[in-house]
């Protein structure tokens, strides 16, 4: 008996230390290492330190054995639990360090660009005129002085040959000025009739302001036929003016320009202040979109062809102040910013 108290005393003693001792490293561990070592040195099945001590229950006589059996299964019990705590507490400050891999997050939404909102009224123009019969014509934009000017009848001292306007090339030649020289390339190239659309960049040493930039695009359109007239021409850019701008109002004002005779430009009722008169229109409440004519014949015949058979009309267009009118851009400078948080919002 005294035997059996003592043994089951001793037991007691040992188990508390056990558990008093392990306690504290557990709750020190920083590591999941640290606690695998623990488990092993403590709970671990074959040389953990209750395993060893479980041993001696066989040997106590069997009226201690239960209050050993409970003892023991009380510290096992304890001890599982503040592993299991210690590896939670560990996992979530390791987690804080190195973010787990949440496989249920919906995942980053991708920039996937999206198309120039210039990009987007060229192509929507392009629409209009290829279902009336255009094909789209490219030229270069280094040009000669000859296509950008002589042959669009602009008289030597026009002011547009000025260094102050025009971006002349070393060695010769020049950034073209618009998409006319174009018009002479096209009708060099193929007999009448002709329906063209000519998109492109242009280049000007113009100063940057709401409505202008050194760089921007244009679309020149070319018609040229026998018994082409000024009708055609009214009819096909009121067409377009109404496919493109729906209920807005658009009115013809006559103009001149070297190369069409009678000249004309097409404005639009400003969008962004609707008439009103803003910034962007000047205070004029209209946006010139396009400048228009007959071809003069001096045009033609530089081209080769017989001015007395053909006759033709063209256009050229600013895509840039169009956009601006679609998508109510007060400086044409945002749409060349480049800036996606603009663009992105705008495009498609
Ligand atoms: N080339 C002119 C410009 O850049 C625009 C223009 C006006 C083109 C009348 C034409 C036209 O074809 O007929 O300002």
């Amino acid at each position: 008996m005294t035997e059996s108290i003592s043994s089951l005393t001793r037991f007691l003693d040992e188990l508390s230390a056990i558990e008093s001792q392990a306690v504290p490293e557990i709750g020190a561990a920083r590591t999941a290492d640290d606690l695998e070592a623990l488990r092993v040195r403590y709970v671990g099945r074959k040389s953990g330190r209750l395993s060893a001590l479980s041993g001696m229950v066989a040997g106590m006589s069997a009226a201690d054995r239960p209050a050993a059996g409970q003892a023991f299964n009380g510290t096992h019990k304890r001890l599982q639990e503040q592993l299991a705590a210690a590896a939670a507490r560990v996992l979530s400050t390791g987690a804080a360090a190195t973010p787990a891999i949440d496989l249920t997050m919906p995942g980053r939404a991708v920039w996937r660009g999206a198309r120039h909102p210039v990009t987007i009224v060229i192509d929507e123009i392009a629409d209009i005129f290829r279902e009336i019969g255009f094909t789209i014509a490219l030229g270069p934009e280094a040009e000669s002085e000859w296509y950008n000017f002589t042959a669009l009848n602009f008289p030597p001292e026009h002011p547009a040959l000025d260094m102050h306007d025009t971006l002349y090339l070393e060695g010769g030649g020049l950034l073209r000025t618009h998409t006319s020289p174009v018009q002479i390339r096209t009708l060099q190239r193929y007999t009448p009739p002709i329906r063209v659309l000519v998109p492109g960049n242009v280049y000007r040493r113009d100063v940057f302001d709401a409505s202008h930039a050194p760089m921007f695009a244009q679309i020149e359109g070319l018609a040229v036929d026998e018994g082409v007239s000024f009708v055609d021409l009214k009819a096909t850019l009121s067409h377009f003016a109404r496919r493109f701008f729906g209920a807005a109002t658009t009115r013809f004002r006559p103009s001149f320009f070297p190369f069409t005779e009678p000249s004309a430009e097409m404005d639009v009722e400003c969008q962004i202040c609707h008439g009103t008169g803003c910034a962007t229109c000047k205070m004029l409440g209209w946006v010139e979109i396009l400048g228009c004519g007959m071809v003069h014949p001096s045009v033609l015949e530089s081209a080769g062809l017989d001015a007395e058979r053909y006759t033709g009309w063209a256009f050229g267009m600013g895509p840039g102040r169009i956009a601006q009118q679609r998508y109510d851009i007060p400086l044409l400078r945002e749409l060349y910013d480049g800036d996606v948080r603009v663009l992105g919002a705008l495009g498609q």
